[in-house]
């Protein structure tokens, strides 16, 4: 059995993928780190450890100690954060890249996927059914720091036979941790806002289009790319997506669950970084290269979030 270490494992994506991959490889084989110390209520199901990938020896250290074959490296800040401190996210996203790909080439790992963004796409790429191969130019921190995540990591898979692997992530919609910092945020809370105060007021303004996935999609995709036949990848890094709606499209979804529902609009500082990303991607490169396929739409995908969120926040509607 394959052991993985995954970076970033208290964030939105990572606490979700750790029970996934835990369920599936084992939990003592896969380990759970983040810069901050793991939460206090974590369940006992393997090891949950504090790692800061600016830290090469912990790092290292951390790697041979759990005999890791395999890493995950989830660890970013997102784009809004991003545009607050952009020199923090060049050290955070470029910097903790670098060296988790160094480490993974010095100590011979079987492999490593680091995810990108549609952040890495920018104002000149086509916008609509953006193809897996086209010009990129990102105009925010967090989208040129996911450029240089793919070219770094395909540079190692040519230069030193690295097996890295690449998803460029559309905005992730999830029930269990909120996401922070980033520009498709609105995605989901506005279902916390929906069930709370039956009203939202999105920073995103009508018709901004963005690709977006449900969580179980991601976690699917993020699974069978490491599990994929590495003969078969003629890419490194890869366009998915689940569907694509604009924050009126999501609006109108909520409406026939709870008809009180009202949006407004008072886009801030992200509208121009939405403005700047794909409104839809052709993921056809990961269809054919490993067979992804995502299972939710918009309709399926708002119908079980408000089912999980009125659990968990115990409204009913
Ligand atoms: N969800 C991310 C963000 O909004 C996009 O990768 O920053």
């Amino acid at each position: 059995m394959k052991r993985i270490l995954v970076t970033g494992s208290y964030g939105q994506i990572g606490t979700e993928l750790i029970g996934a991959l835990r369920k599936k490889y084992g939990g003592e084989n896969v380990v759970a780190t983040g810069r901050k110390k793991p939460p206090a209520i974590l369940k006992e199901d393997g090891p949950y450890l504090q790692l800061d990938v600016l830290d090469t020896n912990q790092l290292h250290a951390m790697l041979v100690d759990y005999d890791i074959d395999i890493v995950i490296h989830n660890a970013s800040l997102l784009s809004g954060t991003g545009e607050k401190n952009p020199q923090l996210a060049y050290r955070t996203n470029i910097e903790g890249a670098y060296n988790v790909l160094e480490a993974v080439r010095i100590l011979n790992l079987d492999q490593v996927m680091i995810p990108s963004s549609i952040a890495a796409f920018g104002p000149s790429t086509p916008r609509d059914n953006t193809p897996n191969d086209v010009i990129m130019r990102p105009t925010t921190a967090y989208g040129v720091s996911k450029v240089f995540i793919e070219l770094w990591g395909e540079y190692y898979v040519k230069r030193y036979g690295v097996d890295f692997r690449s998803l460029r992530y559309p905005g992730i919609i999830s029930a269990e941790t909120m996401p922070a910092g980033g520009t498709t945020d609105y995605a989901i809370e506005i279902f916390y806002e929906a069930l709370k105060n039956k009203k939202y007021t999105s920073f995103l303004d009508k018709g901004t289009y963005l690709p977006m996935m449900y969580m179980p999609d991601c976690l699917k995709c993020t699974i069978d790319l490491i599990e994929a036949d590495a003969s078969k990848l003629k890419h490194k890094s890869f366009n998915i997506t689940a569907m694509s709606f604009a924050p009126e499209e999501i609006a109108a979804e909520i409406k026939k669950h709870i008809p009180e529902f009202e949006m407004s609009y008072e886009p801030d500082f992200r509208q121009q970084i939405a403005e700047s990303w794909p409104a839809s991607l052709d993921d056809s490169v990961a269809r054919e290269e490993w067979g992804w396929k995502p299972d939710y739409d918009l309709a399926a995908m708002a119908k079980d979030m408000l089912e999980k969120l009125s659990k968990k926040l115990d409204i009913k509607y």
